[in-house]
């Protein structure tokens, strides 16, 4: 079958079975075009919280499955993909940060969307790539305890010196690894680009960009842009969409670093969406979390959304 018959059945189906499908943006580009809604983890949580169908299916990584289950408990939320799930995520658990919770009693806990429904059940407030600065500067409180993402925390940090945030040595194992030789090796191949960096990478890299911001931020500032050429720094999907999205407009978009590769946003495939919304149980993973689990991690996210509108 070719790619567009599948993608025909897809939009067919989910709409016979009232199925929201979901996309990040590091998602394949024939899932984004199926995808009801496509955008970063920020967009996704708003969109699910406002979705009116009765199932949601997730092409992304778990916490973002779960985040729609937190939102929407009575839908029947399913993960495209069940062994699809982001290690920073999985860096801390519950158990961890109620221990470091007690030498901090006076913080404001910060979680980063990208951790476990079991650890939100703890922390204050979720926060997203593009919603952090603006929802750490909404926090009264001057003491953060920002979790899991180290590079993430220090930009925040950097944006906001009047707040004291301390920081754990957490982050995601793909966007830390580029380095400045990394930088240097892609704006001698392509002098005229500019950066436009993830603030999941490391502070010195970070440094050198002309744009820091999320997938989204990314993609709009690279769009509205009147220079022609990019170097993305961030997951290589990216820069791909990017240059399907501004065809004939001469602009190049480059990735970063080769390093730039998450396996985990990169597992699902077209043919598993065609499972998930065909009848068949052997596709995806219906996402079951008590209620106890969705009524303490529920406020750290209506929070955000809350903080970050
Ligand atoms: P955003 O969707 O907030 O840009 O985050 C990127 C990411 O790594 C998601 O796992
Ligand atoms: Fe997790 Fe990083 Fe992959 Fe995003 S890019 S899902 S943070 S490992």
């Amino acid at each position: 079958m070719k790619i567009s018959e599948i993608q025909d059945k897809i939009i067919k189906l989910k709409k016979e079975h009232d199925i929201c499908v979901l996309a990040h943006s590091y998602q394949a580009r024939e899932i984004i075009e199926v995808a009801d809604y496509a955008g970063d983890s920020y967009q996704l949580s708003v969109a699910a919280s406002k979705a009116t169908n009765k199932t949601v299916l997730m092409c992304g990584v778990r916490f973002m499955a779960e985040t729609v289950k937190i939102l929407s408990p009575q839908k029947k939320v399913i993960l495209a993909n069940p062994t699809a799930g982001c290690p920073m995520a999985e860096q801390m658990d519950k158990e961890l940060i109620s221990g470091v919770k007690k030498q901090f009693p006076d913080y404001t806990v910060v979680a980063y969307i990208n951790t476990t429904a079991a650890l939100k059940t703890i922390c204050d407030v979720c926060v997203t790539s593009s919603s952090a600065v603006k929802i750490v500067e909404r926090i009264e409180n001057d003491k953060i305890l920002f979790l899991p993402d180290c590079n993430l925390g220090a930009y925040v940090q950097s944006q906001l010196p009047h707040k004291e945030i301390k920081l754990l040595q957490g982050g995601c194992p793909i966007h830390a690894v580029v380095d400045v030789e990394d930088v240097k090796k892609a704006k001698s191949l392509y002098p005229d680009s500019l950066i436009l960096v993830h603030p999941e990478c490391v502070p010195e890299v970070v440094a050198l960009a002309d744009y820091v911001g999320s997938t989204s931020g990314i993609m709009e500032f690279a769009t509205k842009s009147d220079a022609k050429s990019f170097l993305i720094g961030t997951e290589m999907s990216i820069a791909e969409h990017l240059q399907y999205t501004n065809a004939g407009s001469g602009k190049r978009f480059h990735c970063l670093s080769q390093k730039l590769l998450c396996p985990n946003m990169k597992i699902t495939t077209l043919l598993e969406v065609l499972g998930c919304v065909s009848d068949g149980d052997d596709f995806g993973e219906e996402i079951i979390l008590d209620d106890e689990t969705v009524a303490s991690a529920k406020s750290c996210i209506d929070k955000m959304i809350e903080l970050g509108d």
